[in-house]
């Protein structure tokens, strides 16, 4: 029998970063990931590579371009004739993007020495043997296991996904065609990115949302601000209905509801994508087989990703808090190292969050309605993009920059952006709370001239109500 000092079951970002991190440290270490690709062949990298982060962002990047030769171009000068969509490449580039992060993960595996067993794995009669099926057979020995079993998407009860009229972020990143009419139930991430795509490239798109806010995770401002540009951009979306129905006919679905007035109403579509949040992917464990403790339905795990049974490990979606492939890597690196006798420590308020719409939202540590409920005393700085030199030369003025920092202290408790490459800025917030910098260490950075980082700077400066530029 085979015997490895840690067996990574899954190979997502939780788990492929898990593994090559615990070979990193010395430790034999193999990871099975059950995946395929079209060609049967693994499709390394978990739902973010395969049909989640990777995938959608290519689609979001082309469909971007499109729109902004169609609309935005001539504003620059640059007149386009004959504009046209060729959907086919589009997705095919999209897949050729996807490849190429599944081999650079098999190439990692192979460069670190890390073992790869294409199949299902599942616990045999303990916790230190693991069964692989499938594709490749065998019983492997291990003394830790590291659970990196990811999510699968939440059905609507009543509408299961058939991948060609009711779509998952699978079938959302593979519509052969662009549809007429596109139908959203659930104005999350998924939701909001996916429509953005389908949107740009011609589809009229309606989102149904059973709450009568959006983004609940945000900062209440920067949802404001987000949904008066949805809303500008032509996404309609109606909040507090409740689904009653979803019937499927030969070429359209129709989602029958209660708006929030509780009016009966119907929604017609072509494709109808449900992004209704994910749940965790325990099935075919055998976890029950061993006693391994799960909690609505999510692996209970400790501050330190420790399961209820000896050298049992999880991380990542199938375990609790955000479910963002950067969260699953740094558990995964956590798990590693603390395996392998290092103390290492995951810092959930300084996880950031990026929803890759156009513009982009960003945010890391504490929104102004978490700091009123835990009564914490807070000063704020905003500044726009519109006061930005280089958003003006870019075109791209819309949103703002928002410090949230301590009364007292002025240490920063939160920052949160919406506008052009808010996912790239965001780094510098989680840095400076990483350090526990305050808004005046970001105020007295010398920025580069002319760079959106510069927003940063002022917001960080119009704490203390002193930004240069407005
Ligand atoms: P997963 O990535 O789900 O990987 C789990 C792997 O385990 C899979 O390959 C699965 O096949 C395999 N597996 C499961 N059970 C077994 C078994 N018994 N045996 C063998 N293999 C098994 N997050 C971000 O941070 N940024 C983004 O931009 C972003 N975009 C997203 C877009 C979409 C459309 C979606 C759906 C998600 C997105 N996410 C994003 C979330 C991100 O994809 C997840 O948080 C991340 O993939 C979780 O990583 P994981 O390792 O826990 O699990
Ligand atoms: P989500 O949790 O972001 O949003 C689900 C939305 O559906 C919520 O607004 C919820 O109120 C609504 N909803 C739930 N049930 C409903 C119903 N019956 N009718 C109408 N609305 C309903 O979940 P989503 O969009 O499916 O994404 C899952 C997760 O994937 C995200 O939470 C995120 O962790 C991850 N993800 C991250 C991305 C990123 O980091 N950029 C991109 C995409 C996904």
């Amino acid at each position: 029998m085979k015997s490895f000092d840690v067996v990574v079951i899954g190979g997502g970002p939780g788990g492929y970063i898990a593994a090559i991190r615990a070979a990193q440290l010395g430790l034999a270490a193999a990871c099975i990931d059950e995946a395929k690709a079209a060609d049967g062949k693994p499709a390394l990298g978990g739902t973010c590579t395969n049909v989640g982060c990777i995938p959608s962002k290519a689609l979001l990047q082309s469909s971007e371009n499109f729109e902004q030769a169609g609309h935005h171009f001539a504003d620059h000068g640059v007149k386009v004739k004959g504009l046209e969509l060729d959907l086919k490449v589009m997705l095919g580039r999209k897949d050729k993007v996807v490849k190429a992060s599944n081999d650079g993960i098999a190439y990692l595996f192979r460069k670190n020495k890390v073992t790869f067993f294409h199949g299902r794995g599942s616990f045999g009669s303990s916790g230190s043997e693991i069964l692989v099926t499938g594709n490749e057979k065998e019983v492997i020995s291990a003394k830790n296991v590291v659970i990196a079993t990811g999510s699968n998407p939440r059905a609507l009860p009543g509408a299961d996904f058939d991948e060609k009229m009711i779509l998952s972020n699978a079938g959302a990143l593979a519509i052969p065609e662009v549809p007429k009419r596109l139908g959203v139930i659930g104005a999350g991430v998924i939701g909001l990115e996916m429509g953005s795509v389908w949107r740009r490239l011609g589809s009229e798109v309606t989102i149904l949302e059973a709450l009568p806010a959006f983004l609940g995770a945000a900062d209440e401002q920067i949802a404001k601000e987000a949904s008066k540009i949805f809303l500008k951009q032509g996404l309609k979306m109606e909040f507090g209905v409740v689904i009653a129905k979803v019937v499927i006919s030969k070429n359209a679905v129709s989602v029958q509801y209660k708006n929030s007035a509780g009016e009966a109403k119907t929604l017609e579509c072509d494709r109808l994508i449900v992004s209704i949040g994910r749940v965790a992917n325990t099935t075919g464990l055998n976890a029950e087989g061993i006693g391994l403790k799960l909690e609505r339905g999510l692996i209970a795990v400790d501050e330190n990703c420790r399961t209820n049974v000896p050298n049992v490990w999880a991380v990542g979606d199938v375990v609790r808090g955000p479910m963002l492939a950067h969260k699953a890597e740094e558990e995964g690196v956590a798990v590693a190292e603390r395996i392998a006798g290092q103390k290492p420590h995951v810092n959930f308020n300084t996880i950031p969050w990026v929803i890759y719409t156009s513009p982009e939202i960003a945010w890391v540590g504490k929104t102004e309605q978490q700091l009123k409920t835990e009564g914490v005393e807070y000063q704020v700085g905003t500044f726009p993009f519109s006061a930005n030199a280089r958003a003006r030369a870019l075109g791209d003025t819309t949103g703002l920059v928002k410090f949230i920092s301590n009364k007292t202290t002025d240490e920063i408790l939160g920052v949160h952006i919406i506008g052009p490459m808010a996912s790239e800025l965001i780094a510098e917030a989680v840095v400076a709370m990483e350090f526990r910098g305050s808004a005046e260490d970001i105020g007295m950075i010398c920025h580069a001239h002319p760079s959106l980082s510069e927003a940063m700077k002022d917001a960080a400066l119009a704490v203390d109500k002193r930004a240069l530029n407005i």
